[in-house]
């Protein structure tokens, strides 16, 4: 009973998140830029707007310049995020990838960081009166709901242990469509059931600055308007548009 409830929950919350953020990002990339905004001081090269967009993704580079407190909790969360997650690859993969087993520790101290990080940033809600008059409730949900992931992940690493190789059976049984049961113990179910509603909101909530960085028009336009007319495809149509009907 459980299993299927979980199976058909993980089914769903995966098409929501994969759907949602593939109807997202073509929102995004059709949404029409039709100024030339980038943040100046601002590169004059394709390559030097990958540069730095390189910078701001693996740095937080502006948030540094701007804020030293948030940027510290802030990449702290991320960089520990992105450890813990490729260190959850090995439930997922079978065999694991030796770089994947090669990280395993680093993942660990990733998840006590990642909650130091999120603790950080979420005290910074209620301590400094700014940001606490422009924090909506989504904003603490938000970190709220990130918090309880990771206690209830530690708590199965240090407190209450489940049966990894069970669990890891249940997804790659998920993955080939050949389901497995699941182990019933509450704190993974806890850890669950939390991942899979951030999955279904994730489309919908502000989590979506990941992927809106990208298009960001400030971020990944190039500083050359003298140099060259910044004419959007659209705006081109419209302008052939106007000039036949000249005729
Ligand atoms: C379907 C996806 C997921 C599964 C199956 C899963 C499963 C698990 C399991 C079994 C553990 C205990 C590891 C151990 O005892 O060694 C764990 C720990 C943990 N999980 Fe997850 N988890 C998932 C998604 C996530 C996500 C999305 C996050 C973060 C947003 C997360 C954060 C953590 C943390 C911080 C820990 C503690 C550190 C560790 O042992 O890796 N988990 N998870």
């Amino acid at each position: 009973m459980i299993t299927a409830l979980y199976a058909i929950l993980f089914y769903g919350a995966t098409i929501v998140l994969v759907g949602g953020l593939g109807y997202r990002v073509w929102q995004y990339a059709s949404t029409p830029a039709p100024l030339k905004i980038p943040t100046t001081p601002a590169p004059v090269t394709r390559s030097g707007v990958v540069w730095r967009m390189g910078r701001e993704i693996v740095l937080f580079e502006s948030l540094f310049k701007s804020n030293k407190w948030i940027w510290l909790f802030g990449w702290m969360f991320h960089f520990a995020l992105l450890l813990v997650l490729l260190r959850h690859l090995r439930y997922f993969t079978d065999p694991v990838w030796s770089w994947v087993a090669l990280i395993q520790p680093f993942g660990l101290y990733g998840a006590f960081a990642m909650v130091a990080g999120l603790l950080g940033l979420w005290v910074r809600r209620f301590v400094v009166p700014r940001v606490r008059y422009i924090s909506a409730p989504s904003d603490h949900l938000m970190l709220a709901l990130l918090v309880a992931i990771g206690l209830s992940g530690l708590a199965m690493r240090y407190v209450a242990p489940t049966d990894i190789v069970a669990l890891k059976a249940f997804f790659l049984g998920l993955i080939w469509f050949d389901w497995q049961p699941l182990p019933g113990d509450p704190v993974l179910l806890l850890h669950l059931a939390l991942v899979a509603t951030l999955m279904i909101i994730f489309p919908v909530s502000k989590l979506l600055h990941a992927p809106g960085l990208f298009f960001s028009p400030g971020r990944n336009q190039v500083d050359n308007p003298r140099e060259k007319r910044h004419l959007a495809p659209w705006a081109a149509k419209l302008e052939a548009g106007a000039r036949g009907t000249k005729r």
